[in-house]
């Protein structure tokens, strides 16, 4: 049977800042998915959170890019984003950028990351969810899973995986993308997703053409113009036979690498990965966290989830990012915990900058 994950999220304000998501909201999108899963819109659903970020995660039998379903989860948002103004919330309606539904909600605000397959005979996925980052946050670890045997073992012992994947890039600077096959063009690969800030990995595959991960890559900022907060991202991600477990693919975030976002989206800090009850920033609107949800989709319902970050396995890495939140903190407003330039140039900092243009003068000697 075709199913299609559709995992669809917005900041549509939240709780003493940019901290939480109000309980109040998710109930909201709570009632209003269920009136569609009545309608038949949608077959299955769970609302959650990380930080300040509403995610829905929906199957159904549409197909990705289905209108109805775009459509649906938009209106939701906007109804959440209408409460949340009147009870005077934060930041309420942040990334709902645009007035009226177009057809699809690309392109309007949200992160979106859905995926079609054939289910199998048991089919299990993560779904994760990122605050005070973007989606280059998801280039490493998803690239440790699917290219890095020093992550999964299965590349080297499972036959079914040992021809490897193929990953599709794109360059967010100019709208391009390209298909590259590992292990045969790892290098070529690296060379471009290790820029991460310009390159970002938007899906896997594996070489018979099955879809294996999606990443949300949308950019806020494109779509505004202007910095109206990270493009916080969703990815889901296929387990088990036939694909990476469920433990290679967690592996990759054992490691706390450092990603773009953290206070006012200017800062690298520490990936940090939570359980669900812990995905509250807060010590310097941060550190960046990621929440990851284990489901078993079945005849196009979803069963579960398993909140996968919950484990004491986990403590180590999540101590070790206190660790180098201390040592990033000390740096202050300098690089680099503070972004590159580059990278900066849709906060509010070059309006600061600016200001100081005119005193510029020739360097003469
Ligand atoms: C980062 C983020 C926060 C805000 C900061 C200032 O993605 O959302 O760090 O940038 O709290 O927020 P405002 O300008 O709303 O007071
Ligand atoms: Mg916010
Ligand atoms: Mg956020």
């Amino acid at each position: 049977m075709h199913t299609t994950v559709s995992v669809i999220k917005a900041d549509i304000g939240s709780l003493a800042g940019h901290v939480k998501v109000p309980e109040e909201l998710l109930k909201l999108c709570e009632g209003s998915l269920s009136r569609a899963l009545k309608k038949g819109v949608i077959k299955d659903f769970r609302v959650t959170s990380c930080g300040d970020d509403t995610e829905l995660i929906m199957s159904h039998g549409r197909g990705v890019d289905n209108s109805a379903v775009h459509e649906m989860a938009w209106n939701t948002f906007k109804t959440a984003a209408d409460l949340a103004k009147k009870r005077h919330y934060y930041a309420a309606g942040q990334d709902l950028l645009v007035e009226a539904f177009t057809g699809t909600i690309r392109g309007m605000g949200p992160g979106i990351a859905e995926f079609e397959f054939e289910e199998r005979p048991s089919e299990p996925i993560v779904v994760f969810a990122c605050d005070k980052t973007s989606p280059s946050a998801f280039n490493l670890p998803i690239f440790r899973i699917f290219a890095d045997p020093f992550n999964s073992a299965g590349l080297i012992i499972d036959p079914k995986l040992h021809p490897g994947f193929k990953f599709e890039v794109h360059d967010v600077q100019k709208a391009k993308r390209v298909f590259l096959s590992c292990p045969e063009e790892l290098y070529d690969l690296i060379a471009l997703i290790g820029m991460s800030s310009r390159y970002v990995i938007k899906r896997v595959f594996r070489k018979d053409g099955e879809i294996a991960a999606v990443v949300s890559t949308e950019r806020l900022s494109q779509v505004a113009g202007r910095y109206v907060g990270k493009d916080d991202p969703v990815a889901i991600v296929r387990t088990q036979s036939g694909f990476m477990a469920t433990g290679e693919v967690l592996e990759a975030f054992s490691m706390p690498q450092l990603v773009p976002g953290w206070m006012r989206g200017s800062h690298r800090g520490p990936l940090t990965p939570v359980a669900q009850r812990d995905a509250h920033p807060t010590r310097f609107d941060g550190p960046p966290r990621v929440i990851a949800l284990g489901f078993q989709v079945s005849d196009g319902k979803l069963l579960g989830p398993a909140d996968l970050f919950d484990d004491v396995a986990f403590d180590d890495s999540r101590r070790k990012a206190m660790e180098i939140s201390d040592y990033m903190r000390r740096h202050g407003p300098f690089e680099p915990h503070l972004l590159s330039p580059e990278e900066l140039e849709y906060t509010t900092l070059p309006q600061v900058i600016e200001r100081l243009k005119k005193r510029f003068e020739p360097v003469k000697g």
